[in-house]
């Protein structure tokens, strides 16, 4: 299958009214999670790795992820083949963004040969540069000078991605606290078009993200979120999916080859085994596709 004939569409909960709702990631190239600690962020960034590394070939999709907290919450990712790598300090990740960033620019010159010779579109697959805790980049919280220069160069590039990523499908995924303009510079997130914003701390925070208040009011329900949409009217409130810790270990095991030498610490590839129903042993996309109650 080429990658025209693909559906972008990623299902991204359900509603009130037990719909589900999709996000089209090829019409709406870059986005933002934003919302207060403990609202479901992580979680949200998980289930759309796992989801779209299932559904999608490597030839298809590809992910840089950069987690800026820890590092340890995505660590089971890297045995996925679309993953490059995962990222987790200032310098890897400007290191990862500019590297996203060449891919953006060597495509872009690749189409025009291609189009100038050949007249044809060469089709790639999309490069996903997924950050986890993005305020964290903050020129402000830089120690040294050169501490500073990294994280504005980093931004730099992730600015430039976010301008021209849509045709070379190299796009973003952000996630963050709160994107203020300390955090996340205007240039990069007028372009996160789609929303995901999760329970924030007060009124303010909603604004920043939505530009309207009612984030605030959200139910204390880890998973819900307000999504918008330059394709949506209306904000819709939706239940996140996730994907229980058992499931997403059953998913990799398979992928980490006999004998490795982990060069990744043992208790990075443990999992909690808490949200796994009692008997529920498939793990077809249905068990994947964990769509959290709408109650509780
Ligand atoms: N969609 C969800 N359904 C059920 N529980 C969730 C969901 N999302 C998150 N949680 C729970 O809430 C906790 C905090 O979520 P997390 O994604 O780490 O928040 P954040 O990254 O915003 O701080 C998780 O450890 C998980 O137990
Ligand atoms: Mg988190």
């Amino acid at each position: 299958m080429t990658n025209t004939s693909v559906g972008w569409g990623i299902p991204i909960g359900k509603t009130r009214y037990n719909r589900t709702v999709y996000h089209n990631i090829n019409k709406i190239p870059h986005a933002k999670v934003a919302g207060a600690t403990g609202s479901g962020k992580t979680e949200f960034l998980k289930y759309l790795v796992t989801y779209m590394c299932m559904r999608y070939s490597p030839n298809q999709v590809e992910f840089i992820i950069v987690d800026l907290k820890n590092g340890v919450s995505f660590a089971p990712f890297k045995w996925f083949p679309h993953v490059r790598g995962i990222f987790k300090t200032v310098r890897e990740a400007m290191e990862a963004i500019e590297a996203a960033h060449k891919t953006m620019v060597d495509r872009l010159i690749e189409v025009e040969r291609l189009r100038a010779v050949f007249r044809k579109e060469p089709v790639y697959p999309r490069l996903i540069v997924l950050i986890d805790e993005g305020g964290e980049l903050a020129p402000a919280y830089a120690i040294t000078e050169q501490d500073k220069a990294m994280r504005k160069t980093a931004l730099d590039f992730l600015a430039s991605v976010a301008r021209i990523g849509r045709e070379p499908r190299v796009n973003i995924i952000y996630g963050t606290q709160r994107p203020d303009a300390d955090t996340l510079p205007v240039a990069i997130r007028g372009q996160l078009e789609g929303v995901f914003c999760f329970r924030t701390e007060n009124e303010l925070d909603s604004k920043i993200v939505l530009r309207h208040e009612g984030a605030e009011k959200l139910r204390w329900i880890p998973g819900r979120y307000l999504y918008k949409s330059p394709l949506v009217k209306h904000d819709i409130e939706i239940q996140s999916p996730y994907v229980p810790q058992k499931v997403l270990r059953r998913l990799i095991e398979p992928l980490i080859p006999v004998n490795t030498f982990y060069d990744i610490p043992r208790d990075e590839v443990r999992f909690k085994d808490e949200q796994m129903d009692p008997g529920d042993d498939g793990i077809g996309l249905d068990n994947v596709i964990r769509i959290g109650d709408w109650g509780r």
